[in-house]
């Protein structure tokens, strides 16, 4: 059976841009991404922007707000507490995010995140009803000793584990090939399409062939509009995580119209 999946396409915008940059281009986005546009727009700025670029967002409200939406690039699995400098699930809700990016690969990296980390996150993310969307990627020396399923199996059951098969409904994984993120060496729309089904297997094991077949696998990692239409053209493909590319509002609705 074929299932039409709604396809997604989120823009980490990382540490960039400053107040005035950011509310200029959610307002460009905004206006640009067109009403009948079958593609979810996600944009994920820095936490202390995120209100500025929903009220950005706004000015295009009863337009198509339903296909244009707030998330964040991480936050912590607690709801509160003695944390210095993190954020919670809720407090995200409060500012008008509906998704969050978890376990990027420069989260796993640079701060030391564990699949457990991931876990706990994702587990909190759903439970104050974000939509999370789980990163995961092998390195390039790993993918080159031919250890990429390994990897990639491993972090898709321990970022995974313990979920509610229901609940695999209500999350995004994210493939970025770590040696593929912001270096402009994409993954060939084979070498994706190829862990992208490998990862949907891993999740009918852990849930259902059903609810898998539900499950958005976008891909992320130099993805330009001139490279997306072949990634969209693979059928376990349902989107793009953007970093770069997200950061000028032309470059990425190319991005999101190649998903359409
Ligand atoms: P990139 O980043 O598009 O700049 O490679 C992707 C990401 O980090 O999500």
């Amino acid at each position: 059976m074929l299932i039409k999946r709604e396809k997604i396409v989120a823009g980490n915008w990382k540490m960039n841009l400053d107040r005035q940059k950011s509310i200029a281009l959610a307002e460009s986005i905004a206006t640009q991404h067109a009403d009948a546009s079958s593609v979810t727009i996600v944009l994920c700025p820095p936490n202390v922007y995120i209100e500025a670029v929903g009220a950005a967002i706004g000015i295009a409200q009863g337009k198509n707000a339903s296909r244009l939406a707030l998330g964040a690039q991480n936050m912590h699995e607690l709801a509160n507490g003695a944390f210095t400098g993190e954020v919670a699930a809720a407090m995200l809700v409060d500012c008008g995010c509906r998704y969050v990016i978890l376990g990027h690969s420069e989260r796993r990296t640079l701060y030391a995140e564990t699949n457990a980390t991931v876990n706990a996150k994702t587990k909190a993310a759903l439970a104050a009803g974000l939509t999370p969307i789980v990163c995961v990627g092998e390195l390039l020396e790993e993918r080159e000793a031919a250890r990429t399923d390994e990897v990639v199996a491993r972090q898709i059951t321990g970022s995974l584990s313990g979920l509610p098969a229901a609940d695999f409904t209500r999350i995004i994984v994210a493939y970025e090939p770590v040696w593929a993120i912001g270096t402009g060496r994409v993954a060939t729309p084979q070498q994706a399409q190829e862990v992208h089904a490998l990862i949907r297997g891993l999740l009918v094991t852990m849930s259902s062939a059903d609810i898998a077949g539900q499950v958005r696998i976008v891909y992320g990692g130099s993805v330009k509009p001139d490279n997306a239409n072949d990634l969209a053209s693979q059928p376990d493909i349902d989107g793009a995580l953007v970093g770069g590319a997200s950061l000028k509002a032309e470059d990425f609705l190319g991005i999101a119209k190649a998903f359409q």
